[in-house]
């Protein structure tokens, strides 16, 4: 079986996601979207959120199962015998670091990451974009699945009372 992994943080999954998840979807047979859990960076969904949300938006994959991990990538990838990681590509901004992170993560086990160009529809998208702009009010339905929208924004109006 031809397995891939999306990591990301998904504070919240993004339609940009969602396009690649989809993508890697009809090239493996099994994607797993994994949610870093990261203690130290503060997040406006918590990971059991984050996954819930995935797994609302996923379902229609047949394929796309939904995870979290902690510590080193290609450590959970070695547990979980994935020998590939699916990143998107939205700008050459984005390149410099990823290149980094997929030198590393196949010097550290031999991890493969497959880029793939993010739809230009969605090539300026960014969770952390997203909550800024929806904070102030912005419009984002077309940024993020319906049911991302309903919750960002019942997160939003909790936190401004
Ligand atoms: O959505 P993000 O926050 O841009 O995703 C970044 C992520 C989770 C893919 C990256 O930070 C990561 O892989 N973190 C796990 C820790 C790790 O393996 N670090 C070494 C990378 S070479």
């Amino acid at each position: 079986m031809r397995r891939a992994v999306c990591p990301g943080s998904f504070d919240p999954v993004t339609l940009g996601h969602l396009d690649i998840v989809g993508r890697a979807s009809a090239i493996y047979d099994e994607v797993t979207v994994a949610v870093l859990i990261n203690k130290k960076k503060s997040s406006l969904f918590t990971v059991d959120e984050r996954i819930a949300m995935l797994r609302e938006v996923t379902a229609d994959y047949g394929n796309v199962v939904v995870s979290s991990f902690h510590g080193l990538l290609v450590d959970w990838c070695r547990a979980n015998d994935v020998p590939v990681i699916v990143k998107g590509l939205r700008a050459i901004s984005d390149f410099d670091y990823e290149l980094q992170m997929a030198q590393m993560n196949h010097g550290l086990a031999g991890v493969e990451t497959l880029f793939m160009t993010t739809n230009p529809l969605f090539s300026f998208l960014s969770s952390s974009l997203v909550k800024e702009v929806a904070t102030y009010g912005g419009d984002v339905q077309h940024l993020v699945p319906a049911p991302v929208l309903e919750r960002l924004q019942a997160r939003l109006s909790e936190q401004t009372g």
